[in-house]
């Protein structure tokens, strides 16, 4: 196997997360920047042809999984047909969406091998979901988790954990997994372009912990080799929870993903300040490997070299990245 996709602290990279769209059906303020927000152009972003065969590149250098992402990806016109054509290459398939276009895509994704999905659902109250996403689309979401679920997927339901906004609603959350085989994750709040962080809206993995501890006995699930998830089962509960600690705990030295933005360009981390246009090069016929190991070369160590576990003196505003829209998490 090649080792372009090898990086200075031995990292292997099998896991290729690309964005279809910074495009999104909905408008929750931590991902969308606060001044007005122009989506790409279709012209910029990868055709279809060009993701297919950028991904094969990357899945000939050893990718093994890769997970489609947005904005949402679901809301992209070809969604359909890139999905299809990535079926037939050799990786588990899988995509992070907001669930509201379920409905239309449950055919397809069961033709398509898509076995495990993640679905963006912050609060399980209407109103506030209405809040955080400026969209009246609870329900939709909500019905299309339990479809999904009926339907034998694997269901992840990402709840981005915000101190003041929905931190109440950790044990609602933990309720839901008694009756429901649902995978909940707490995501620890994170720093992006305009998303209005502030350290003292993050809480912890500790905290957490803490809150549900108090409530359940809590059993921790062995992990496997690049978890970024730690992952807690409550006896007599049929589905479980999680914990992604990227503030508090982080995860870097295990990580094997890049990713792959809807314009074509690659981050070597979710942090990382920089990316290597890939989209460009690859439109004049040249060959893009060089550039591949090049940015996979110059992988930080931790969080994209731009602060460290001691996330109390971040201040949002100076890190140098993109907004989460336009990366996709
Ligand atoms: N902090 C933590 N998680 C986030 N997500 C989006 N923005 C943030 C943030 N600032 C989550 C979304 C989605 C996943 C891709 O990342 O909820 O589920
Ligand atoms: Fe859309 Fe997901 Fe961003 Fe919300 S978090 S605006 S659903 S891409």
């Amino acid at each position: 196997m090649s080792t372009i996709l090898t990086d200075n602290y031995n990292r292997f990279h099998d896991y290729l997360r690309i964005s279809l769209t910074d495009n999104c059906n909905l408008r929750c303020f931590y991902c969308m920047p606060e001044e007005s927000y122009e989506f790409t152009p279709a012209s910029r972003l990868m055709q279809a042809d060009e993701l297919f065969s950028i991904a094969k590149l990357f899945v000939d250098l050893g990718v093994k999984k890769i997970r489609l992402t947005g904005g949402e990806p679901l809301v992209r016109k070809d969604a359909g047909a890139i999905i299809r054509q990535l079926a037939t290459l050799p990786v588990e398939l899988t995509l992070t969406t907001n669930g509201t276009r379920i409905a239309q895509f449950l055919p397809l994704l069961k033709e398509s091998g898509v076995k495990s999905l993640n679905i963006s659902l912050d609060t399980l109250k209407p109103e506030r979901f209405s809040v955080i996403t400026r969209r009246d689309q609870f329900q939709v979401v909500y019905d299309s988790i339990h479809q999904l679920m009926e339907q034998n997927f694997h269901v992840k339901v990402n709840v981005v954990v915000m101190k003041g906004m929905n931190e109440d609603e950790l044990l609602d959350f933990v309720v839901w997994t008694k009756s429901s085989p649902v995978h909940v994750r707490f995501i620890e709040f994170m720093p992006f372009s305009g998303n209005r962080w502030t350290s003292n809206k993050v809480l912890t993995w500790q905290e957490i912990l803490e809150i549900v501890g108090n409530e359940y006995p809590i059993v921790p699930i062995a992990g496997a080799a690049h978890d970024t998830a730690k992952k807690y089962h409550i006896p007599g509960h049929a589905g479980s929870f999680a914990i992604i600690s990227t503030m508090s705990n982080n995860f870097c030295s295990t990580c094997n993903r890049i990713r792959l933005t809807a314009d074509g360009k690659l981050k070597n981390c979710l942090f990382s300040s920089s990316e290597t246009d890939l989209l460009t090069p690859f439109r004049k016929g040249m060959d893009i490997k060089p550039l591949i190991e090049k940015n996979i070369r110059s992988k930080k160590k931790e969080l994209g070299g731009q602060f460290t576990q001691d996330f109390e003196k971040i201040e949002a505003t100076e890190l140098t990245n993109r907004s989460m829209i336009t990366i996709g998490g």
